[in-house]
């Protein structure tokens, strides 16, 4: 390893055992773990996350880091600390947010991702890419995730960090995520290297659903089988445990996971109103065309039979049509 890599990974370390002992033990993290507690984490949770506080200072970590000698030009470059513009000298990049460890899939710290307490902006400040951290290569607690993800052949995909300790409290512990909605072909090859199906739990939000079937040809590219776990608009996974608690998050949302087709069904048809002719003519010519492509003759007759009963046309009339538009397709 090179020496470079080798002390900004011991920096990363100890800031993250710095930013949780602060969290923790001292007055500075008090306001971040009351926001944490009103959210729900527990101590287990913080614990197992290494979750901490930057606190609002200018030279906290500089300080902590100096201490410590390691250089503060390095760090700058490692991405914990920023330049001052006019003065020169180092500042803490991160303050007064609640930290989270981005661990490697080795379980070395990398990154921090830092959420403001409570609203305002960036929700999120991440580090920057640096030598250690390539957010495109990386998937959050897939370190903890991995044997999970191995033993059941399955990996549950979440958008935010959040989501991720929330299912892993309630049991889910094949979870992880991207760093956001964002999936890169690598983060897939990656999954594909421990499991053959992914679940998509985003959030309920328009982004979230666009970003799930944003992400199905990613994954399926990948020779991943996918699925997706449904949950109501504007509910979080980690909203859905707190509400309904993890028994009925694991049989309804994952265990009731929906196929790609039929997800894309579904979300095709809240453009619609099946009341109105128009309505249901355009949403079966739009189902025909996800329906049409699928190589199962068995699925194409399902889905089909779905949609017959939803616009009230004859299952016939819409198979005549399917494999027309099968034949322009060959
Ligand atoms: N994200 C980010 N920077 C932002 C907003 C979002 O990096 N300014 C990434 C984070 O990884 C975040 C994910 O996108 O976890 C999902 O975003 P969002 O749903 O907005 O955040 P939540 O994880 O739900 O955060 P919270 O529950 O704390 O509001
Ligand atoms: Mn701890
Ligand atoms: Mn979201
Ligand atoms: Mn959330
Ligand atoms: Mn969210």
């Amino acid at each position: 390893q090179h020496p470079e890599v080798e002390r900004l990974l011991q920096a990363y370390e100890v800031t993250a055992k710095l930013y949780h002992f602060l969290l923790k033990n001292t007055e500075h993290g008090k306001a971040a773990m009351e926001y944490l507690r009103s959210r729900g984490f527990t101590d287990k949770m913080i614990d197992q996350f290494q979750i901490g506080y930057a606190p609002n200072r200018w030279d906290t970590l500089v300080q902590f880091l100096e201490k410590r000698s390691f250089e503060l030009a390095e760090m700058e470059k490692g991405g914990l600390l920023s330049a001052r513009h006019e003065q020169g000298g180092y500042v803490d990049r991160f303050r007064d947010r609640v930290m989270f460890p981005i661990w490697n899939r080795n379980g070395k710290v990398i990154a921090f991702a830092g959420r403001i307490i409570g609203e305002g902006q960036p929700k999120y400040l991440n580090s920057p890419e640096t030598r250690l951290f390539n957010k495109s290569r990386t998937l959050y607690n897939l370190h903890q995730a991995k044997p999970a993800i191995r033993k059941l052949g399955q990996a549950v995909l979440f958008e935010g960090y959040g989501d991720v300790i929330a299912a892993w409290e309630a049991g889910v512990q094949n979870a992880t995520a991207g760093m956001g909605t964002a999936l890169t072909e690598h983060q897939a090859t990656m999954l594909k290297g421990l499991c053959d199906e992914v679940i998509i739990c985003y959030d309920g939000d328009s982004a979230g659903q666009a970003a799930a079937l944003k992400n199905f040809p990613i994954l399926e590219n990948a020779g991943l089988h996918v699925k997706v776990g449904l949950l109501n608009e504007g509910m979080d996974p980690d909203d859905f445990i707190r509400q309904h608690g993890s028994d009925r998050f694991k049989r309804q949302i994952i265990d009731g996971a929906v196929s790609t087709v039929k997800f894309k069904l579904i979300y095709l048809r809240k453009n619609h109103i099946l009341l109105e002719e128009e309505g249901r003519i355009a949403y079966s010519r739009e189902a025909l065309k996800i329906i049409a492509p699928l190589s199962s003759p068995t699925e194409r007759e399902v889905y089909l039979r779905e949609v017959s009963s939803e616009v009230k046309v004859d299952y016939e009339t819409l198979k005549q049509e399917c494999n027309l538009l099968r034949q322009s397709l060959q």
